[in-house]
């Protein structure tokens, strides 16, 4: 995991039957297409050998939102990562503000720069606990950009401010970027 860096966060954001909000970040998490646009992450057993909240509500409601997170949001992602009990409402344990999503039951985090809308295409179980764990492939059907990002073509990255896991604890900022000018364009 310490060679895979930068990665980039998943701040997931998912309900269950009775509304209660949950929110977790993954960074085994990754874009696997453009058209239509697809999501991947991986999300492992609990200690306990039972489902993660995020996994259990995701095949629920067959649906899910990705929450990008910035600097801003450091802190309140790394609490949410704790293993709260099922029926604890992590918006509010963390202090963040859930907002209807449009197309899909799951949440959004308002406080989020990015927010993508999606639907759960597959889960790919991996063997059994204490090993495997398994993969989550989902389609990106709506994405929420906050309009100071947006500059008319794409997202700013500078502004975006984006935070990357790195190792164990360890995270870094996307404030050191360079360019390169592409040979030639697919
Ligand atoms: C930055 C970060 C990245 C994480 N990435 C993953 C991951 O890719 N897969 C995973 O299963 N757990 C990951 N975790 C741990 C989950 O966030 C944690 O197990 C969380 O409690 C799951 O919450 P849930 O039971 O509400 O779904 C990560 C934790 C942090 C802080």
């Amino acid at each position: 995991m310490s060679a895979i860096v930068p990665r980039p966060i998943a701040f997931v954001s998912t309900t269950d039957k009775d509304d209660v909000f949950n929110l977790a970040p993954f960074s085994c998490f990754s874009p696997v297409g453009l058209k239509p646009a697809r999501v991947c992450l991986s999300i492992d057993w609990r200690k306990d050998g039972q489902k993660k909240d995020t996994l259990k509500n995701m095949e629920y409601s067959k649906d899910f939102v990705v929450n990008v997170v910035d600097e801003v949001l450091a802190e309140a992602m790394n609490q949410a990562s704790a293993e709260y009990p099922s029926h604890v409402d992590e918006f509010k344990e963390v202090g963040l503000t859930p907002l209807k999503s449009d197309l899909v039951k799951s949440p959004r985090v308002a406080e989020s720069p990015v927010n993508m809308e999606c639907t759960l295409l597959q889960v790919v179980e991996f063997g059994t606990f204490p090993t495997g764990g398994h993969m989550v492939i989902g389609e990106v059907v709506l994405v929420h950009v906050r309009d100071d990002l947006w500059n008319g073509d794409s997202i700013d990255i500078g502004k975006l401010k984006a935070i990357g896991r790195l190792g164990g604890e360890l995270y870094c900022r996307t404030t050191d970027i360079f360019q390169m000018k592409r040979p030639y364009r697919f």
